[in-house]
């Protein structure tokens, strides 16, 4: 048996550190993602990968909580290759762990409704590197759905999906600097956050009310609405939950000054990338502008495992 995964990277539209505390996100699954080719089933747990740093860790991690569900343990060895550039905050590592997550199911002929592993994801990730991270990555990973976001509430884990109007396009500008969870403050921004830190939980409140009001500006189309929730999201990542860095803050302005209906930092921040909400008809000359962005397009995950033709 051989068999290619694919697990896509995700942006989250809005709903940024609400996820670890039972908030909603609001992301979509995206067209650049990290593939897995399998090319032998029944060995020892073996992946080749030139792209990704301490990957295997992650490969680990995946295969022991899989195992602690109650996997059969069935190895595998196989390639990894990746379009999604690491450290941007688009969720490589995420990434990598559903797409080894699903391989090592399919090669034992075992399924898991998907919020389940991607819980089981999350806690790899948590298990490799030590960073307390949300279910928000893995979910948008196996949940996406062409042309639509998805709306989770990571409290009760109810979702649906919110179509996307055809005429928003967002675009991704890279600041340069970045991103590790590992060494950044998120661990103690979820802390603080615990512990009732004024400024934080109103972040979190605030950011809770912003992504029901930013579906609501989708479902009717209202582009400037959705662009002024995108910055005051900014402000309150930037101001309250102090995450942000000068060089995202910059961004964000030069991404409003080249015609943006509004942009945020996106993802744990201390880094990473800005999100913009453009106009579709001026997103090709929006790329070309601000920094050398990349639109990002929402894209379905079911076909995430597909067996090989012949
Ligand atoms: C990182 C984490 C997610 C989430 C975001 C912030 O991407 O992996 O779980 O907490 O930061 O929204």
């Amino acid at each position: 048996m051989t068999l290619s995964v694919f697990a896509p990277g995700r942006v989250n539209l809005i709903g940024e550190h609400t996820d670890y505390s039972g908030g909603l996100v609001l992301p979509i699954a995206i067209q650049l993602g990290i593939t897995l080719e399998v090319a032998e089933v029944g060995c020892a747990l073996s992946i080749r990968s030139d792209h990704a740093d301490g990957w295997q860790r992650y490969a680990d991690g995946i295969a022991a909580e899989l195992a602690a569900l109650g996997r059969p343990d069935v190895g595998l060895s196989g390639t990894l290759t990746s379009t999604l550039p690491a450290g941007v905050g688009l969720s490589s590592s995420a990434a990598l762990t559903v797409a080894v997550g699903l391989a090592l199911c399919a090669a034992a002929d075992w399924e898991l409704p998907p919020l389940v592993l991607a819980d089981a994801c999350r806690r790899a990730e948590q298990r490799a590197v030590g960073v307390p991270v949300g279910i928000l990555d893995p979910a948008a990973s196996l949940l996406g759905r062409e042309g639509h976001a998805l709306l989770l509430d990571c409290g009760s884990l109810e979702h649906s999906w919110v179509p996307v109007p055809t005429e928003a396009a967002f675009v991704v500008l890279d600041s340069g600097v970045p991103r590790t969870l590992e060494g950044s403050g998120y661990a103690a921004r979820r802390a603080e956050l615990e512990a009732g830190m004024p400024s934080r939980v109103r972040h979190v409140c605030t950011e809770n009310e912003r992504v029901t009001a930013f579906v609501d500006a989708l479902e009717r189309c209202d582009l400037a609405a959705a662009g002024g929730l995108l910055l005051a999201s900014h402000a309150s990542l930037r101001d309250d939950y102090e995450v942000s860095t000068p060089e995202l803050d910059a961004l964000v302005e030069a991404a409003c000054a080249a015609g943006a209906y509004g942009a945020r930092l996106v993802g744990g921040g201390f880094g990473g990338s800005v999100l913009a909400l453009v106009d579709r008809d001026r997103a090709e000359g929006f790329v070309a502008e601000p920094s050398g962005g990349a639109e990002v397009r929402p894209r379905g995950t079911r076909s995430a495992a597909r067996p090989p033709t012949g």
